[in-house]
């Protein structure tokens, strides 16, 4: 196999990248990262001033808003990354909530509406974003951001999270394994706490979470958070060729948290 240079293998122009959730937090962390080495970027979120905001600070890149648990806008975001940027090589399965609540307190719109955002919204996009890629013949690569909560619960009141994120991690495997003929390369990110506006501790306040986040902190051997940047540079080695022989795996980056 021809052995290609760091400054090849990272190279991600010609490529196209969608990335959900691209307006703020890690989701943007990706999208410049991305956008850096190379590929038209995506930036699709539901916030739309917040999306516009964002692809303007990231060169070449287009705004797009989305609901990702509505199937036709998920639709419409792939025909949009087709339409004005070319193609559709990269997705980052990235959109996701994360709502504290005891399930005793929690009903079945609760479920729902995690489920809908963190599992089903990453099967529309990946479903659409694959029948592109196969009809394109270049193969692809789609990641999926899960999280440590896939792998072992951080907290009392994240049970229909941690529900979404196992699903969505079992969903990379399969899909995976589904996906491999065409050359389409399925991994997942499991970050364990990053610095987001999401957590309240990188921008917009979120007071539930910041208590969970202390407790959480305690129980870093890194004794700090990640910058949402430390995911973005793990999304590009999964992007790029540096992870050509991946596929089916899951990536933890957690500053090692699970192994206390
Ligand atoms: N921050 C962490 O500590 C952490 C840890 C592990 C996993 N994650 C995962 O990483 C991802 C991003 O987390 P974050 O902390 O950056 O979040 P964030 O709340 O800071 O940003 C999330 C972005 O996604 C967008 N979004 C939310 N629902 C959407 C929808 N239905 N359709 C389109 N866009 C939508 C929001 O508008 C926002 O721009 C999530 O999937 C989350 O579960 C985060």
């Amino acid at each position: 196999m021809e052995q290609k240079s760091v400054a090849e293998a990272v190279n991600l122009s010609g490529k196209v990248a969608i990335i959900t959730g691209g307006a703020m937090g890690i989701g943007f962390a990706i999208a410049s990262r991305l956008g850096e080495a190379g590929a038209k970027v995506l930036v699709a979120d539901k916030n739309a001033a917040a999306a516009e905001a964002a692809a303007e600070k990231i060169g070449g890149a287009i705004a797009c808003t989305v609901d990702v648990s509505d199937q036709a806008q998920v639709e419409v975001m792939i025909a949009k990354a087709v339409g004005e940027l070319g193609a559709v090589d990269i997705l980052v399965n990235n959109a996701g909530i994360y709502p504290t609540k005891p399930v005793m307190d929690s009903t079945k719109e609760d479920f729902e509406n995690i489920i809908h955002t963190n599992l089903m919204g990453a099967f529309f996009a990946a479903k659409a974003a694959a029948n592109q890629m196969i009809a394109q013949g270049r193969g692809g690569k789609i990641i999926n951001i899960t999280s440590i909560d896939a792998l072992h619960p951080s907290s009392v009141g994240l049970a229909f999270y941690d529900a979404s994120k196992h699903g969505l991690w079992g969903f990379t495997k399969n899909l995976a394994l589904e996906l491999a003929p065409h050359k389409i390369w399925v991994n997942a990110i499991a970050p364990g706490g990053v610095l987001t506006p999401g957590t309240g501790l990188g921008g917009t306040a979120n007071p539930d979470l910041t208590k969970i986040m202390d407790a959480f902190m305690a129980k870093i051997p890194m004794h700090r958070m990640a910058d949402a940047d430390e995911i973005g540079k793990v999304a590009l080695f999964l992007a790029s060729d540096l992870s050509s022989y991946m596929t089916g795996s899951q990536v933890v980056v957690d500053g090692g948290t699970l192994l206390s």
